[in-house]
């Protein structure tokens, strides 16, 4: 995995998911050396058959939730002469569901691998980003982790735990040559979402965006010069403003829209 000035080696996690295969694609156009990391070995392989320079990929399968899995993995990123130069924390669960409808597996599940697994992956890849010359982490966090909406109680306390600790370690890892970026999508067109999510988008009037157009989001903050962090979308951009500063407005326009959200929240969760 021989790397020039301008490609780098880049663990991307999640890239068996939709938002994870166009952002696979993309790095890769780019000539840049991915390890791809996912559960399924199976989806993984058909991946990196289909990016170009397939031999310059690999595959790494681990399930991110299981400690044993995710210390193996970074035991193989830390014994590759190429070192790792990019940490792309993506693969990330959601469950649409009224808070009394969560039980504690499910809670687990999501703070595990939206927020524990990404900050022991930068923990324990930290040695080798600090070691490369163009050292960068690229959190995937979530316009529901600024703005809190209901049905989303949970996925949205593991994204915005993700952005605060995403803008500590921006501001730790300051005095370094690693880059800390943070890109919030709003909804995005995958397999994340449930039926009953995609129909409470429409019966909300929530615009969604393409994978490959979030996947352009994140390279614009691989290639450009200091630590960033992107809101995705209009007016989801303009919201997450008016939420820092007068929640209570946000407050009163979700809660009028509780009776759509709770039906469709117990449509997925009967
Ligand atoms: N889609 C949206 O509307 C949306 C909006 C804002 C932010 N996001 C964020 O974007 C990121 C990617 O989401 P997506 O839409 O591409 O979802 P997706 O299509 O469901 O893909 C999720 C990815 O995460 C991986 N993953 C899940 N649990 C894992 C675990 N325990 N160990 C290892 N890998 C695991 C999945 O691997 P397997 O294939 O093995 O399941 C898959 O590769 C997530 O962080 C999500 O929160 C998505």
């Amino acid at each position: 995995m021989e790397n020039t000035d301008k490609t780098r080696t880049i663990l991307l996690t999640g890239a068996s998911g939709g938002i994870g295969n166009a952002l696979a694609h993309s790095l890769a156009v780019r000539g840049h050396s991915l390890l791809l990391q996912g559960r399924s070995e199976r989806v993984l392989e058909q991946l990196r058959s289909e990016l170009p320079e397939a031999h310059r990929h690999l595959v790494l399968p681990a399930d991110l939730c299981d400690a044993q899995q995710r210390c193996e993995l970074i035991r193989t990123c830390h014994s590759l002469s190429s070192g790792v130069d990019v940490l792309i924390n993506n693969a990330g669960v959601a469950r649409f569901a009224l808070l009394a409808d969560t039980d504690d597996t499910a809670m687990r599940a999501i703070l595990e691998t939206n927020l524990l697994a990404p900050m022991a992956l930068t923990r324990d890849l930290l040695p080798l980003l600090l070691r490369s010359p163009r050292g960068a982490v690229i959190n995937i966090g979530s316009a529901f982790g600024h703005i809190g909406h209901p049905g989303f109680s949970i996925y949205g306390a593991s994204k915005s735990g993700l952005h605060g600790f995403t803008e500590a370690l921006r501001r730790e890892l300051g005095d370094s040559r690693v880059k800390v970026h943070y890109l919030a999508p709003r909804a995005v067109d995958t397999s994340l979402n449930t039926d009953a999510v995609v129909e409470l988008n429409r019966a909300l009037g929530n615009r969604s965006d393409s994978p490959t157009l979030v996947a352009k989001q994140c390279l614009a903050l691989l290639e450009g010069g200091r630590s960033a962090r992107r809101f995705m979308g209009w007016p989801e951009r303009l919201f997450i403003k008016i939420n820092a500063v007068l929640p209570s407005l946000v407050d009163s326009a979700l809660v009028k829209k509780m009776p759509v959200i709770r039906r469709f929240a117990e449509q997925n969760h009967p």
